[in-house]
């Protein structure tokens, strides 16, 4: 195998030792429902194996099925969530095996494989580049999963640089046109294409997430009782859910608790706010005076490059997230501080917009011009309209290898076991623009 295939050998790797990491438990915890959100730990183990055997064995290795009688079983679309422990899915032992097997003949699809060939799944990979990130964000689901969970001791926690970098609250984006989107990251998803000229007012965005500390002033300042501050629909919500904090916090006397992973812990108030739906964020950027950025504000202040008039793949640059520029990968089970990442600023000096948390913006989850779908319709065109709000960047629990500038996720606006917060914006003034 050359460099190429070896590099994606070495993710399939990673990326399968993560998902074993997360499934290293009981039977019964990994059988058990622990949220109707989520589907039990086994259902995402044994679907990701499906996947991949659905992709890279099937469609791109044209093998014949190994086990054709599960493949409903593991159709996200057959069956919600709620329903999946009711399914005579596999058992931990059968699931783990089954996804060996699968694996054992990836690596032969992967050699025989032509990068540079006319096959647009076999193109740079393209394959497996889906198996990989569609792996890093079932992981990423599975620690969803396990902090609502509350159970104690299944996740790792490691060190964080510190944080507080100097600088001023709000950065100024020039109104002009930038490129949105990408036409040349080999393994961009469909919803992420073309690129296409977005022409943008000028506005503000903040260098930073907004902070647990500000958060708990939205709180104090009784943001969660003032209908001012909600949309209409926020406020239904916010009346049918009883909510009054981000979820996994508690009050006790003055101070704020969460409990993290099972471990309960002050509210570190110098970390992004986490555990938000939209809903939330849209009321406390009305409550400071500001609103959510909108996606193309948000891809512009991270990506674009105003003096090389090209798009970057991250933040700083081309080259990959190092330790230093962002908290990806599951370094530690949290967000870093913040001002942890000066070195992962974008070009406008937008900071810790990968990495950390995912990042609420004001849009709906709409096609771009010209967009087709690819590999097939069930990734992102069933999910374009008016259900789903637009999240970006990536969180601390996303992987390098499914995070980029131009990377789209989505959820519904009631969501918050996902590891979300945001940022504010505000548009410029004509005198400022
Ligand atoms: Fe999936």
């Amino acid at each position: 195998m050359n460099d190429f295939k070896e590099r994606i050998a070495a993710e399939l790797v990673a990326v399968r030792n993560r998902s074993l990491a997360y499934t290293e438990a009981e039977d019964d915890l990994l059988v058990r429902q622990h949220s109707p959100l989520m589907s039990p730990l086994v259902w995402d183990l044994a679907h990701v194996g499906n996947y991949e055997e659905l992709w890279v064995l099937r469609e791109a290795g044209g093998i014949t099925p190994l086990r054709p009688e599960i493949d409903d079983l593991y159709d996200a679309f057959k069956h919600p969530r709620k329903d999946r422990p009711s399914l005579p899915i596999l058992g931990p032992g059968e699931a783990r095996r089954y996804i060996g097997g699968v694996r054992g003949r990836v690596l032969d699809v992967l050699d025989a494989i032509d990068p540079d060939g006319p096959d647009p799944l076999h193109r740079d990979a393209f394959v497996f580049g889906l198996v990989i990130q569609h792996e890093h964000q079932h992981d990423e689901t599975m620690l969803a999963t396990l902090q609502l969970s509350r159970e104690p001791g299944l996740v790792r926690d490691g060190d964080l640089p510190p944080g507080g970098s100097a600088g001023a609250e709000e950065v100024f984006v020039p109104a002009g046109p930038f490129l949105m989107g990408t036409g040349t990251q080999p393994w961009a998803y469909d919803n992420e294409r073309p690129a296409h000229r977005v022409d943008l007012p000028a506005y503000w965005i903040d260098r930073l997430p907004v902070g647990n500390l500000a958060y708990a002033a939205f709180i104090d300042d009784g943001g969660y009782d003032d209908p001012r501050w909600w949309t209409p629909e926020g406020w239904h919500w916010r009346q049918e859910s009883h909510a009054c904090a981000p979820l996994f916090w508690t009050r006790d006397g003055g101070t704020w608790w969460r409990t993290r992973f099972g471990r309960p812990e002050p509210v570190p108030m110098d970390e992004p706010v986490q555990h938000v739906c939209w809903y939330e964020a849209d009321a406390y950027a009305r409550w400071a005076g500001r609103r959510l950025p909108t996606e193309a504000e948000w891809e512009k202040a991270c990506g674009w490059d105003p003096s090389a008039g090209r798009a970057r793949k991250y933040p700083w640059g081309d080259d990959d997230p190092g330790p230093g520029r962002a908290n990806l990968g599951h370094r530690a089970a949290r967000p870093a501080p913040l001002g942890a990442f000066p070195a992962g600023a974008s070009a406008y000096g937008v900071e810790q917009m990968i990495g950390d948390v995912w990042e609420w913006t004001a849009s709906l989850f709409l096609p771009y011009p010209g967009f087709r779908s690819f590999p097939y319709r069930e990734y992102s065109e069933v999910f374009f309209g008016k259900d789903y709000r637009v999240l970006r960047g990536g969180s601390w629990a996303a992987d390098p290898a499914a995070v980029r500038t131009t990377f789209r996720n989505w959820d519904h606006p009631i969501r918050r076991q996902i590891f979300s917060g945001f940022r504010c914006a505000r548009s410029a003034t004509p005198e400022q623009a």
